[in-house]
């Protein structure tokens, strides 16, 4: 059975020097997936990993990938990341033109389709391809760096989204990623959210596995 709520540390905030070591203690503290933060430097000003991060995490963990790409034309590296074996391909319609169609390329390719909107982006843009959406990810601060502040305007549109999602009787996971800590998990869960992104809050701490298991507890506390 599936977990009721999924947390996907991401390894943005990670030791790289020490990064095998950190995903599996994170593993061993209830990880449900991976979250891998891919910049361009154009569609954010940050520049991060490409293919070869990727491939490096799936040799050390069998927890899936989920690869949130903060790219211009995303659609570009479908299969190079298909290939290194990313589970969950996550993209920003502000990136590209023909979102439906790399949806439906990213699912050809065996992995889950991601939309991510940032906090300026319509929920419409994901309303229009519902139907070609696994997974819908609200960006709860603006992309580009770990350790920025919750917008908590986005709270009420996690409740709108849920809302979309139960509409169109869509089955797709809702992730917010930004900004989540101890302080802000609960409402997030509250409005809607089932995945949860955690960078600084996870592998800022002394013990990521401590803070992982404190974030779950906190989240699973508001019903
Ligand atoms: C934001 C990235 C996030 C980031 C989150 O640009 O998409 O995944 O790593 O970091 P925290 O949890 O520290 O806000
Ligand atoms: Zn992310």
């Amino acid at each position: 059975m599936k977990n009721a709520i999924r947390i996907a540390p991401s390894v943005l905030s990670a030791d790289l020097a020490r990064l095998a070591e950190q995903v599996q203690a994170v593993e061993e503290a209830g990880a449900d997936w991976i979250h891998v933060d891919v910049m361009d430097g154009h569609f954010v000003p940050n520049l991060t990993f490409g293919a070869g991060l990727i491939a490096a995490l799936r040799r050390i963990t069998e927890l899936p990938l989920d690869v949130h790409l903060m790219v211009e034309h995303p659609e570009a590296y479908i299969d190079a990341f298909a290939d290194a074996g990313a589970s969950v391909f996550t993209l920003h319609p502000e990136a590209t033109v023909h979102v439906q169609r790399h949806l439906a390329q990213v699912r050809a390719r065996g992995m889950l389709a991601g939309l991510a909107l940032n906090p300026a982006t319509p929920l419409s843009f994901a309303a229009e391809v519902i139907e070609d959406v696994d997974l819908l990810l609200l960006m709860t601060v603006n992309p580009g760096f770990p350790a920025q502040q919750y917008i908590a305007a986005a709270t009420e549109k996690i409740t709108r989204a849920r809302r979309l999602l139960a509409e169109s009787e869509s089955r797709a996971y809702l992730e917010v990623d930004g900004g989540i800590s101890r302080d802000t998990i609960g409402q997030a869960h509250g409005a809607g959210a089932d995945t949860f992104v955690a960078g600084s809050a996870i592998f800022g701490a002394d013990d990521p596995g401590a803070a992982l298991k404190e974030l779950r507890k906190r989240c699973m506390a508001v019903a």
